[in-house]
């Protein structure tokens, strides 16, 4: 059995420990749902104010060069790249993960038109996150293409000739499964298809190496595991083969090769910045800077070596004290236990039937009932078919999360279970964010 003085060892032993006292978290709160809205970086409520009062309010529209407001998009991506295995003028935050996968995915249907245009398939998996099947769905229907929607142990079989485009989330939001990126982008490689990965659940979390697998497009948010803020700028990546092979469908003045030359004629960027459409929000994409701060000040404890390390340990700890201490009321396992497939996340399952009068699995109020008492993890909804079940999702992020916390965490958990307190009406009434 594992004790609350094992952990408390852990988190003694814990090099990443100093980076925890970068965020700003609430008092009694155990926070494991940075997978979904990171945690507040101490530093952006003082950025805001430098943003809003010197460089807005004082310095005026003179910041656009003063302050490098222009050039912060491109500056953010430089200095994310390493962690997601680009290299500089690679990368750059703006927009929302939605519309850069638009961006993306028609730039790589406009290639694959002109490279093979027999292909007529875009395949993704059921399971993706739902705005990036909507997405694909209008790029779908503009390009006529197919989109193929696949179960992950159906993919493998389904890398033909007749697929233009794979385009998978390298981290799933509802199990916390992970793609092998290379060898799924080797294989579809293999048979002339391009790749685009959205890294929503990776950028942070896990080794992510874009450049090693031989991707071709990839998008993701900061929100999550990068602590950038509520609604904070999403970040874009081409490979360098590709980027300037087409204009990305968002011609906008901020991907013009002279913006301020105000021509009438739409001359895209060289590189990476013609991915930019329009104006882009300076106050967020400077709040942006705190998150990825924390990460830079990360590669003096480990860099994503530890973060991975310390996240596997944190995600083992949290399934073996489920297991030993929560057994007999019907909750099960949806991330892989292998860590070579797991992700920064783990999701429990709830049977349809044991909800208060039968009527559903329960899972969201054990979740309200456990944010209630200050362990804030999220309920994502079955699909229905018996093969996604409903979640409890728990997210684990190694910046912030402790083993103590854990150990709470699954303590609370326990208890809501064994008390039924979970079964009270208040529990059991849908919010309109679950
Ligand atoms: C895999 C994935 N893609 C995209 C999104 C959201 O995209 P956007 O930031 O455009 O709302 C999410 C949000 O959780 C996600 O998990």
């Amino acid at each position: 059995m594992t004790t609350l003085q094992d952990c408390q060892a852990l988190d003694a032993q814990d090099a990443l420990r100093p980076l925890r006292e970068r965020f700003a978290l609430p008092q009694g709160v155990i926070y494991l749902d940075g997978n979904s809205l990171g945690a507040q970086p101490r530093a952006a409520a003082a950025r805001v104010a430098e943003v809003v009062q010197q460089e807005w309010g004082q310095g005026l529209i003179t910041s656009w060069n003063k302050a490098g407001w222009i050039t912060l998009p491109e500056r953010l991506g430089d200095q994310f790249a390493p962690w997601i295995g680009a290299g500089a003028g690679e990368v750059v935050f703006t927009d929302t993960t939605s519309i850069n996968l638009y961006k993306v995915l028609t730039a790589a249907a406009r290639i694959a038109r002109e490279d093979a245009p027999a292909r007529t398939k875009l395949i993704s998996e059921r399971s993706n996150f739902p705005t990036d099947l909507y997405i694909a769905q209008s790029v779908c229907q503009e390009y006529g293409l197919e989109l193929v929607l696949l179960e992950p142990e159906e993919i493998a079989g389904a890398l033909q000739d007749d697929v233009a485009i794979s385009m998978l989330t390298h981290v799933n939001y509802r199990t916390g499964a992970m793609h092998d990126m290379a060898a799924v982008t080797a294989a579809a490689h293999a048979r002339g298809i391009l790749c685009v990965w959205d890294l929503c659940h990776s950028a942070g979390a896990v080794p992510v190496d874009l450049k090693g697998a031989d991707a071709d497009f990839a998008v993701g948010c900061s929100y999550k595991y990068l602590n950038g803020g509520p609604g904070a700028p999403a970040f874009v990546w081409a490979h360098p083969r590709l980027i300037n092979r087409f204009w990305q469908p968002l011609s906008g003045w901020f991907g013009h090769a002279e913006p301020f030359k105000f021509v009438p004629d739409y001359h895209p960027a060289q590189g990476i910045q013609r991915y930019l459409c329009g104006t882009q929000p300076m106050v967020s994409m400077s709040v942006l800077q705190c998150g990825l701060d924390i990460y830079t000040e990360a590669e003096r404890f480990g860099g994503m070596a530890a973060l991975r390390a310390k996240s596997l340990a944190l995600t083992d700890l949290f399934i073996r004290l489920v297991e030993e201490r929560c057994q007999g009321h019907g909750l099960g396992l949806a991330t892989p236990r292998e860590h070579a497939a797991r992700g920064s996340q783990v999701c429990l399952t709830r049977e349809e039937g044991l909800g208060v009068e039968g009527k559903d699995s329960g899972a969201y109020a054990i979740v309200q009932a456990l944010i209630a008492r200050g362990v804030i993890g999220d309920f994502r909804k079955g699909d229905g078919t018996g093969r996604h079940k409903d979640i409890l999702r728990f997210g684990f992020t190694p910046l912030y999360v402790g083993f103590e916390d854990v150990w709470h965490a699954v303590e609370h958990l326990r208890q809501v279970l064994e008390s039924g307190e979970w079964q009270q009406p208040g529990f059991n009434t849908l919010n309109a964010v679950t």
